[in-house]
Order: structure tokens, then C-alpha cells, then sequence
């Protein structure tokens, strides 16, 4: 009957916490000196394999298990050579606010409460750090993935609001059409099959020798739907492809979208935070203008896991997709159910955690010039690693460096491009499995490429001039057949 949750000793309970802090203060603050990343013994997997535990376990028991076998085996993300996939660092001020987060726990579907102006406010911030307008709604999401879905759920729906959500697509007389570049982050795909628009209904357009989409194949494709009696709906540009990190001509995007009243969505999951560096604000300006604009805090704003962020341009047409008010679901003039508009109004999720508070913290800790400064120097160091890589053959750069992505390869003394490739594939391998450095691999026209995503606030220049030693290193070592 009284039994709860709680410790039955509170100054244990404090003890382990100061203990954890330290833990991880250590932790963050010598990473550097640790690998990057290190394979998981099989021994270490078989203890994920045991049963649910019924009983007890003393909690310093249970953390010290934490450090014997999940600590370890990080991924690795936190490391000033982590330059894999495109994933941020974070910061330790983002820890201290999960951890706050977590111990006010509120949920951010509605009511009147902190959290809810915490959150208005850093979407007000965005706004403002973007230049988007002012009176656009926005919500955070896990993801730039729940970003670009969300964003598409309201271009879909905004062609015939009442009638999509009553009816489905049969409300809609004309197939609906939307556009990307075959660069495009698979995310846009599932989103468009989860919106029940199909995969087949998704053009994706060619891109030019830098991997922008080719402006003239997509008006000629948009041209051939409509005379087809299809129904372009919306195009997806990118600013930053995942790949190579190349920004579409937003502006010539903008514009079609103008001429033939579509929908305009900036994927701009790691790049359209580039827009507040003086050298890439230009390219990225339409940003301002897009119906919709998605991005990530946990790339380039160092948030912990997991922050996104959409925002739309026409606040009504977002509360018209998702908007629904249940009776236990009330709003009220006053009490708990008062509070600012819920952002249940504005997403899929009713439940939501205190991601803001993390971003808020941050943003007020740091100020907004330290984020200026460290998306470029991000970019200013993939511009130094790229001329490494270029003065250092047999190395290759595979691509112009485009933002904070480089793309390279070890030349190794074949004309088979397939052994070519594997070789490659043993070298990222190998940087990885001894524990230097952590790039991903992408193909590019059929080749393998090892891809630096620079969004690591603790990368300092040492850290590039270790990739390319040792990148050279390993590559000779296979070369010679010594690996
Ligand atoms: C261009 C682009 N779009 C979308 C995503 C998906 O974002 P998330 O992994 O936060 O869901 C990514 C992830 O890297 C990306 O690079």
C-alpha cells in the first residue's frame, strides 16, 4: 500500500549522484585520451542476453555494471575524432539539463507550466538565429527525421485540409507529387510512404557533378506530371546533403515554387545552421522564405540526443494538420490547463519531454556567437582537411569539400574497382577498429569514399592531421600486404 519507488536512503541515493557526476566529468574531460571507438567483446554481448531481473539489485551494483559494460563501448560521438554519419558531440552543460529535465519530468503536450514558455522561447530563438518570421510555429522533435515527416504531414495536408484528414487521399482528385534529388536523406522517402503518397510518386532528380539537383531536369519532370494530370505538391530542397554536404540552389528552388504555387521544405538537418556563417549565409537565404524549414540541435548545435526542430512558415495550416481537442485534452482560461497553445496542436506526439530545457541552458550558457563560431570552424577545418588530403597522395579528395563533409581515398595501385574499393573499406576498418579516428563511407558513382561529417565541437586541428598520418599509414600497410 505505501510502497514507492524512491530510495529508502536519500543520502545514498545523493552519494551515487555526486558520484556519477564525477564519473562523467572524468569522463568527458580525458576523451580525447581514450579510442575513438572499440569493438564489444562477445562476453560483454552475452550480458545483454540474460532474463528481465525480478529482484533487486543494489543500485551502486547497477551503475558499477554501467561502467564495466555500456561505458566502454560507447559509440563514440563524443570523441574529438567521432567524424561518423553526421552526429554531434554534445556538451556537458547539455548533461547537467537531461539531468534536470529528467528530474522535473514534465510532459510538454499542454498546460501551463515552465517547460511549455522554455520551449516557445528557444523556438522564438531559432526563429531569429534563421531569420525566419517571427509568427511561424515550430516544435521540437526527436530528430531531424520527425522534422522533415512533420513538415510534409502539413504540406500534404495543407492542399485540402479538412477534406485529407476526413477523407484521406481520396479527397484529392490528382495524384500528388513531390520532388527531391536522388542526394536526398532516405528520411524523405519514408515520409513520403507514411503519408500514404508512395514511393513511385516521389521524383527524384538527378544532381549535377556537385551533387545539387539539376534545376532544368526537375522544371521538365514538374511540366511532364502536370500534363499527366498529376499534382505537384511540394519540393524538398537540401541544405546540406547527407552525402557530401552540397546545398541545392535554394533560391532557384524558391522560385519554382512561386511560379506553380508548391510547397517549399528545406531539409536543412545539419546545414541550414550553416546560414549564420557569413561565407555560406547567402546560399542558404531562402531559407527565410521556405513554407518549412527541419533541423537537428544534436548536429550542429552540440545538443545531447535527441533535439530537431521544425518550423512553418504558416502557423495555421500546421494547427490545421494536427490539430484535435479530446475532452480530457481541455484547455482552460486558468489552472494547469491554461498555459500557451499546446504543442499537442502542432505534432503527432502528445507525450513529450523537456528536450527545450537542454537547448535553453545551452544557448544561455554558451551565447549564440560561441555556435557561430564553431559551425565555422568546422568548415574551416574540412577545408584544411581537404588540402591535407590533397597535398598527401596517394590520398584523394573524391569531392570539392562542400560545408563540413569531405569525401577521400586512399589511391591503392589498381585498376579494378572493386578491389579498389574493398581496400578502401579495410582502411575505414581499420581507422576504426584501432581506435584513431571514426568517418563513415558513402558510394559516389560506384566508388567507395571514406566521409569525414565535421559537426564535433571538440575536434581540434591535431585531430585531421592525426586522419590523414594515419589514414597514409594504414594504406601503405595494406598496400604491402601487411594488414
Ligand atoms: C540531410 C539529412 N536529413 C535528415 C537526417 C535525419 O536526421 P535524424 O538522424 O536526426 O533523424 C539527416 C541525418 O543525418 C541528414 O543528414
Amino acid at each position: 500500500m505505501n510502497e514507492t519507488l524512491d530510495p529508502s536512503n536519500w543520502d545514498e541515493m545523493r552519494q551515487l549522484g555526486h558520484l556519477m557526476v564525477d564519473d562523467m566529468i572524468s569522463y568527458l574531460s580525458t576523451i580525447r585520451d581514450q579510442p575513438v571507438w572499440r569493438p564489444i567483446p562477445d562476453e560483454v554481448k552475452e550480458t545483454f542476453n540474460t532474463s528481465i531481473p525480478h529482484n533487486p539489485t543494489n543500485s551502486l551494483a547497477v551503475y558499477d555494471d554501467f561502467k564495466k559494460n555500456i561505458l566502454p563501448y560507447n559509440k563514440g560521438n563524443v570523441h574529438p575524432r567521432f567524424f561518423a554519419f553526421v552526429q554531434g558531440t554534445g556538451t556537458p552543460m547539455g548533461v547537467f539539463a537531461e539531468m534536470l529535465a529528467a528530474a522535473m519530468n514534465p510532459n510538454l503536450a499542454i498546460g501551463e507550466h515552465a517547460a511549455m514558455y522554455v520551449e516557445g522561447q528557444v523556438l522564438d530563438w531559432f526563429k531569429e538565429f534563421l531569420g525566419y518570421p517571427a509568427d511561424a510555429s515550430g516544435i521540437l522533435l526527436s530528430g531531424g527525421s520527425m522534422a522533415n515527416f512533420t513538415a510534409l504531414n502539413v504540406a500534404r495536408n495543407n492542399i485540402l485540409p479538412e477534406n485529407i484528414r476526413k477523407s484521406g487521399l481520396h479527397a484529392v482528385e490528382k495524384q500528388l507529387v513531390a520532388y527531391c534529388s536522388t542526394e536526398s536523406h532516405s528520411c524523405i522517402q519514408k515520409s513520403i510512404e507514411a503519408l500514404g503518397i508512395g514511393t513511385d510518386n516521389l521524383r527524384k532528380i538527378p544532381v549535377n557533378e556537385s551533387f545539387q539537383i539539376d534545376v532544368t531536369a526537375l522544371k521538365k519532370q514538374i511540366q511532364i506530371d502536370k500534363e499527366n494530370n498529376l499534382l505537384p505538391f511540394c519540393i524538398i530542397g537540401n541544405a546540406g546533403t547527407v552525402n557530401t554536404g552540397a546545398i541545392d540552389p535554394l533560391d532557384e528552388l524558391l522560385a519554382i515554387c512561386k511560379s506553380e504555387k508548391i510547397w517549399f521544405h528545406v531539409d536543412g538537418a545539419f546545414g541550414a545552421l550553416a546560414k549564420v556563417v557569413p561565407t555560406l549565409s547567402a546560399a542558404l537565404k531562402p531559407i527565410e522564405e521556405a513554407d518549412s524549414v527541419a533541423f537537428d540541435l544534436h548536429k550542429w548545435m552540440y545538443m545531447p540526443y535527441e533535439a530537431g526542430c521544425v518550423l512553418i512558415k504558416n502557423k495555421k495550416a500546421h494547427r490545421d494538420t494536427f490539430a484535435l481537442n479530446p475532452s480530457y485534452l481541455h484547455t482552460d482560461p486558468g489552472g494547469l490547463a491554461g498555459g500557451p497553445e499546446p504543442f499537442n496542436n502542432f505534432g503527432i506526439e502528445l507525450s513529450r519531454g523537456f528536450k527545450a530545457l537542454k537547448v535553453w541552458m545551452s544557448i544561455k550558457e554558451l551565447g549564440s556567437l560561441a555556435y557561430i563560431r564553431m559551425i565555422e570552424k568546422n568548415c574551416v577545418q574540412c577545408q584544411y582537411l581537404g588540402s591535407l588530403i590533397s597535398s598527401h597522395p596517394p590520398l584523394q579528395l573524391m569531392t570539392p569539400v562542400s560545408m563540413n563533409i569531405v569525401c577521400y581515398r586512399f589511391q591503392f595501385p589498381t585498376d579494378d574497382l572493386t578491389v579498389q574499393n574493398n581496400k578502401n573499406k579495410k582502411l575505414l576498418l581499420e581507422l576504426q577498429n584501432q581506435g584513431i579516428a571514426a568517418p563513415s563511407s558513402t558510394i559516389l558513382n560506384g566508388h567507395f569514399v571514406i566521409r569525414v561529417a565535421n559537426v564535433n565541437q571538440r575536434s581540434q586541428q591535431i585531430d585531421f592531421d592525426i586522419l590523414v598520418r594515419e589514414s597514409l599509414r594504414i594504406g601503405q600497410d595494406i598496400s604491402n600486404n601487411l594488414l
